[in-house]
């Protein structure tokens, strides 16, 4: 699985034909990042329709933190959804949902927290919001340059980048303060940027938004969409004792740095920063649509009855675990690594990858869009990054894991262990074995 195989060229004749047929019937603002359409997966790799495989660093945008079709995974979705697969929790409940709950209660720092589960990550920041009106009675909210919470009103309204998320969707939910989220990397003064972005903020308390009105703060406690930004450490700890004192929530926003991807279950453990209200998604349910809002039972309970909650909130195959060990959850939580700040003009970010300093780099669109032809797939970046959000581990301990979680079987679904005759390939396609190491450099320019 540590292969990179290209049969023929990318895209190749059936992904090109099925891509044809997708322009005529699904929307153009569904465009697509890698031209190669998929056929199957396992781990970090995946092979496409016309039998190339390639190594995929977008991880479903960040969601296969465990590969893709890890067997435990695969066994407990599988058994789930033979026993049943929706009632709608809050007319018939069951059991996998209270026990997901149990479990996050303790990943996220146990006491009398309580959570409930969603679908998407938005829906988990909608609620997330709503659960703190209803705590505080106040209305505002304060968020951050840079961050990207989602797609719907209240997430746009709350996401930083208007091209491409909002421009033409306005207007937004009002009383929206937008404040400068500390870059050390990008800022003139790094060690100082979480300093200057708590006095922006407490400036911000007498000249724009009065902070008994603030119902929260809500912060990625590093930065996903908007360029894997890592904080100074001072900052969340301090945005925490600003927003207490004015009676605000801060809820961290977790939905992708959460479920392990930096290394620890949440990113703003290696903060020393206790949340108010944490979401999560993504990686939580290995792909399958799941998301959840943990905080305090105070909070949890503050709204009134039927105020939340939706048809497929907490969808039992997607809360389904096999054992106590095998679980997403814990599988992404125990993976070692942590993140590496980018703190100097020199530093690196807390993901793998080259950094280049400077206002923008052109070669980054072009670098994603030769990704496929290299081996590897990662997903267009934002504002002057790539992003890669890959299985942990892509070329190597992942496919290990799968392999050894498998008893040793097949390399790859419906394909014949090492040693065996090579597929078949269409005539005149000369066969390109590449290296992990050579084909899945995650590539990441600033
Ligand atoms: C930090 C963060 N919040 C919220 C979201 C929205 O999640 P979803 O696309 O599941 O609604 C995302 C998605 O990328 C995200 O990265």
């Amino acid at each position: 699985m540590g292969t990179i195989d290209l049969v023929t060229e990318i895209p190749g004749p059936r992904s090109r034909a099925i891509l044809e047929r997708k322009v005529r019937v699904v929307c153009n603002p569904l465009d697509i990042h890698a031209p190669a359409v998929i056929a199957e997966a396992l781990g970090a790799a995946f092979t496409d329709a016309d039998g190339n495989t390639l190594l995929d660093f977008s991880g479903g945008l960040g969601c296969h933190l465990v590969g893709y079709s890890h067997p435990k995974v695969v066994e407990a979705v599988q058994r789930q959804a033979a026993r049943f697969s929706h009632t709608d929790f809050s007319v018939i409940p069951y059991e996998v949902y209270v026990e997901l709950a149990e479990r996050l209660v303790r990943l996220t720092g146990g006491g009398d927290r309580k959570v409930a589960l969603f679908n998407a990550g938005a829906e988990a920041v909608e609620n997330a919001v709503k659960f703190a009106k209803a705590f505080t009675g106040r209305n505002a909210l304060i968020c951050f340059e840079g961050a990207f919470h989602g797609r719907t009103l209240l997430t746009m309204s709350l996401t930083s980048r208007h091209r491409p998320y909002k421009t033409g969707f306005g207007p937004f939910a009002p009383e929206v303060y937008r404040f400068p989220f500390p870059y050390p990397y990008r800022s003139a003064h790094p060690d100082e940027a979480g300093r200057m972005s708590l006095e922006a903020l407490e400036r911000g308390f007498t000249t724009m938004v009065d902070p008994q009105t603030v119902a929260a703060a809500i912060v990625e406690p590093i930065q996903g969409e908007g360029g894997f930004v890592v904080p100074t450490p001072d900052f969340l700890s301090g945005l925490k004792d600003l927003c207490a004192r004015h009676g605000i929530l801060v809820i961290a926003d977790e939905i992708q740095s959460g479920t392990g991807r930096t290394g620890m279950f949440l990113a703003s453990e290696h903060f020393d920063f206790e949340p108010d209200v944490v979401c999560l998604a993504k990686s939580l349910a290995s792909g399958y649509p799941l998301s959840a809002v943990v905080a305090r039972a105070e909070i949890m309970d503050a709204p009134g009855p039927s105020a939340i909650g939706g048809t497929y909130v907490g969808n039992p195959v997607a809360c389904a675990r096999g054992g106590r060990q095998d679980h997403p959850v814990e599988l992404g939580a125990h993976r070692g690594g942590r993140p590496r700040g980018g703190r100097g003009p020199r530093g690196r970010s807390h993901d793998r990858g080259r950094v280049r300093r400077g206002p923008g780099d052109p070669g980054a669109e072009r670098r994603v869009r030769r990704g496929p032809h290299a081996g590897g797939h990662g997903p267009r970046g934002g504002h002057r990054v790539v992003r890669a959000v890959p299985q942990r581990a892509p070329a190597s301990g992942a496919a290990r894991d799968h392999r050894r979680a498998a008893g040793g079987g097949p390399r790859h679904p419906g394909r014949e262990r090492r040693g065996s005759p090579p597929a078949p390939r269409p005539d005149g396609c000369r066969r390109r074995r590449l290296t992990a190491a050579r084909g899945a450099t995650p590539v990441r320019t600033e």
